[in-house]
């Protein structure tokens, strides 16, 4: 099935599209967002980053065989990186930067990219094929306190201890290397009486480990600064997330860009100097509607956050 691009309107909208501009849309993808946000104005023109190389090729026969390869440019690469990316295109400011975090079904419906637990495939999860680090890697090598962290701190998961020793105890007998693998190991974590539900356990483990292979987190963090300085004076910030983990650092920096000053409630007078540099455009994160999680039930989760430089 294609890539349905989430929350579509309502980013279009938040990155006024409308106006024309340069864009940037840091997760490019299956270009979803980025034919759209070409449709909303003739003189737009979009810079599309992405670590998959795969993904980008196909996008890019597209784009030349519907003639909107002059409008865009495309770049392997990571968006934390956007500062490197705009000198390379020889872009300075831009109008809009938006960001559809995670995998896109492309990726997930492709077993070779061993990103779904319902096939079977080969443990890797990498959007950038040329990195070393893999599932694979993380599963075999990490020590039992590392696995147990990451399950902990990036799947929320509360049986971490114990899918963290399965895992320890199976690889000592073999090297786990496919994603069916890795599903029995952590069936067999879960006690028996709540068993029933253990692909709740399995989604939370696989997105602990995507978010490793991938350092989703660190990438995020430093985008973040590096986005707001791209941006244009009124120009928009666009970001999409899919899991609480990211909504929530995606927040945090929102607010803390917004404010004046950023001292401790007890300094009774300013003393770090901080000025706001952004206006929060989303009082209240935007979700999907159920007509759109209907139709798309990738949707459920997403929730999209906005703000304008000053
Ligand atoms: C949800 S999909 C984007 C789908 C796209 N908006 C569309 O409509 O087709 C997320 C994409 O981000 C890419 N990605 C994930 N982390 C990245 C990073 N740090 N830098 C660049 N691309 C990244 C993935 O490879 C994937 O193709």
């Amino acid at each position: 099935m294609a890539h349905i691009p989430v929350l579509l309107n309502e980013t279009l909208e938040y990155l006024n599209a409308d106006k024309g501009g340069k864009f940037v849309d840091g997760t490019v993808g299956g270009g979803g967002h980025l034919r759209a946000i070409l449709s909303r104005n003739k003189s737009n023109e979009v810079l599309g980053i992405d670590l998959d190389q795969a993904s980008l090729r196909k996008l890019e026969a597209e784009l030349t065989a519907g003639g909107l390869s002059q409008k865009t440019k495309l770049v392997s690469g990571n968006y934390a990186n956007i500062d490197q990316i705009l000198q390379q295109v020889g872009w300075d400011q831009v109008d809009g930067i938006l960001l559809d975090l995670g995998f896109s079904s492309l990726q997930l419906e492709d077993s070779s990219r061993g990103f779904s637990f319902a096939t079977d495939g080969p443990l890797d999860m990498r959007y950038d094929r040329s990195q070393t680090a893999s599932a694979e890697s993380v599963v075999n090598q990490y020590s039992p306190k590392d696995l147990e962290d990451i399950i902990e701190n990036y799947g929320e998961e509360r049986l971490n201890g114990r899918i963290a020793a399965a895992i320890v105890a199976a690889r000592k007998e073999k090297r786990i290397t496919t994603t069916s693998q890795l599903v029995e190991i952590i069936k067999s974590a879960v006690p028996s009486s709540i068993r029933f539900k253990a692909n709740d356990n399995i989604r939370r483990v696989f997105q602990a480990i995507r978010i490793e292979v991938n350092r989703e987190l660190e990438n995020l963090k430093s985008a973040l600064p590096k986005m707001v300085s791209a941006l244009a004076p009124r120009g928009r910030l666009v970001i999409i997330s899919f899991h609480s983990l990211e909504d929530r650092i995606v927040k945090e920096f929102f607010v803390s860009e917004a404010k004046d000053c950023i001292c401790p409630v007890e300094f009774p007078t300013c003393v770090c100097g901080k000025t706001s540099t952004v206006r929060i455009l989303t009082r209240k994160v935007i979700k999907a509607t159920d007509l759109e999680t209907e139709a798309n039930p990738r949707s459920k989760p997403a929730k999209l956050r906005a703000l304008e430089k000053n």
